[in-house]
């Protein structure tokens, strides 16, 4: 409906209760449309007024348990956030298939992010560079000491990069601050640093310090995964090949990439939401990395190995932590990571990598065979069925005849649903 003004003076200062109370006069909500909004579940209207602004309640995401997985050996039971269909039950089959061959075998290559720091209107940037670096102890020492907690537990400043960029508005010196952030995704803590270290940067190279942020490239703080499905697992010779043919489409063309990484961070992303990590962060990461090379590619590898079994690897930026943000601040997180059971970031990142492993496999071979659609359909036929107007043991039985039709359809639903009504089989 359209609305009056959208300019709501003050709104940031309001209650939840009354920014609920004016959202819902200003877009004329009924009453029940206001009270479910009004109820936040298991995330207080307290706690989510200190996450983000303005806020007026909580959207829930269904988090369901990925089952079976073995990672490095030990069993690891994965909750995972998200609105999409198919992606735990996806889980669940991959990591059910390569347990006999051991599972997921993982690694990360860090914990490091880096931030950085542009300098602009530099006279003489290639000597600013070396300035810069001859600087790298004192720079250092800055660093550590902006947060000397992180150094405490053991992280802090790493090293130090300095490149001269040839950009369309002329030569930048682009500072890059190492840093080591070990539970945390680490953000807050580089971002901190780049800030204070700007304007002693700038005037070490001359110039003046513009952006001072940290890079979505976490590519030192890589995770990988690997594992192998044998050939009676997946369903013989033909599969495998089919699923290396998948692959090597994906590795070809960039529009079929995208969907095959999407796919990955399906995965990935469902992960970080229950864990309260940000979404979006590992998302650029991973799609930048994919496209390092300078041309847009599939992330991970899949391969035959000498018994004849396929092998898939996967290596993806995953900058993740466990302390800090919402990982500390939303309650459902917490449990989130007291479910999986890891003690560090980098064992987050690990769980991460062999989930989106797993989450390529399972797409590959649905693809190769039946097809994406039919593992979608039952659940799908019942939002379907829900969003028809289906309530109760209604939805599971619009549903079940929606996908007997095999159509699955609001249309049908409807007609579905009026059929049981008026056949007083409710
Ligand atoms: C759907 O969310 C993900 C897939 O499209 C991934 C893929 O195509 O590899 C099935």
């Amino acid at each position: 409906m359209a609305i009056e003004t959208s300019r709501l003076p003050g709104l940031h200062r309001n209650s939840v209760a009354e920014r609920l109370e004016r959202i819902a006069e200003a877009v004329g909500l009924t009453p029940q449309q206001t009270a479910h909004l009004a109820d936040t579940g298991n995330l207080t209207s307290d706690i989510a007024n200190r996450l983000i602004e303005n806020v007026i309640g909580t959207m829930n995401l269904p988090i369901g348990i990925a089952t079976n997985m073995l990672v490095d050996g030990a069993e690891v039971l994965v909750p995972m956030a998200t609105e999409e269909s198919s992606v735990v039950a996806a889980v669940c089959n991959s990591a059910r298939m390569c347990r006999d061959t051991g599972g997921f075998r993982t690694a990360v290559s860090g914990s490091e992010m880096i931030a950085q720091v542009q300098i602009l209107d530099v006279p003489d940037p290639q000597s600013a560079r070396l300035r810069l670096l001859e600087r790298r102890d004192v720079i250092r020492q800055r660093c550590d000491a902006i947060d000397p907690v992180l150094v405490e537990l053991g992280g802090g400043f790493r090293d130090l990069e300095v490149r001269v960029l040839e950009t369309r508005g002329g030569p930048m010196v682009i500072v890059h601050l190492i840093v080591d952030t070990r539970d945390a995704m680490g953000a807050n803590a580089v971002n901190s640093m780049a800030e204070a270290l700007a304007p002693s940067l700038a005037e070490w190279a001359g110039g003046r310090a513009l952006l001072r942020i940290l890079s979505n490239l976490a590519d030192r703080r890589l995770a990988r995964a690997s594992a192998v499905w044998p050939l009676e697992q997946i369903g013989g010779p033909r599969v495998r090949d089919d699923i290396l043919a998948a692959f090597h489409f994906a590795e070809a063309d960039p529009y079929r990439a995208a969907t095959h990484n999407k796919g990955i961070m399906n995965g990935i992303s469902a992960l970080a939401m229950a864990t309260g990590n940000d979404t979006r962060a590992l998302e650029a990461g991973a799609h930048a990395y994919a496209a390092r090379g300078g041309r847009y590619r599939a992330l991970g590898s899949w391969e035959i190995d000498g018994e004849g079994a396929l092998v898939g690897s996967l290596e993806v930026p995953i900058a993740m932590g466990m302390v800090g943000g919402a990982t500390r601040g939303h309650p459902t997180a917490g449990l989130a990571l007291a479910i999986l059971g890891v003690e560090t970031a980098g064992g987050l990142a690990r769980v991460a990598a062999a989930v989106g492993l797993a989450q390529n496999f399972a797409a590959l071979r649905a693809l190769v065979t039946s097809g994406i659609q039919k593992g979608h359909m039952a659940l799908h036929a019942q939002n379907i069925a829900m969003m028809a107007g289906a309530r109760g043991e209604e939805i599971d039985r619009v549903a079940q005849i929606l996908v007997e039709r095999g159509e699955v359809r609001m249309d049908i639903a409807q007609a579905v649903l009026r059929d049981l009504s008026g056949s007083g089989s409710k």
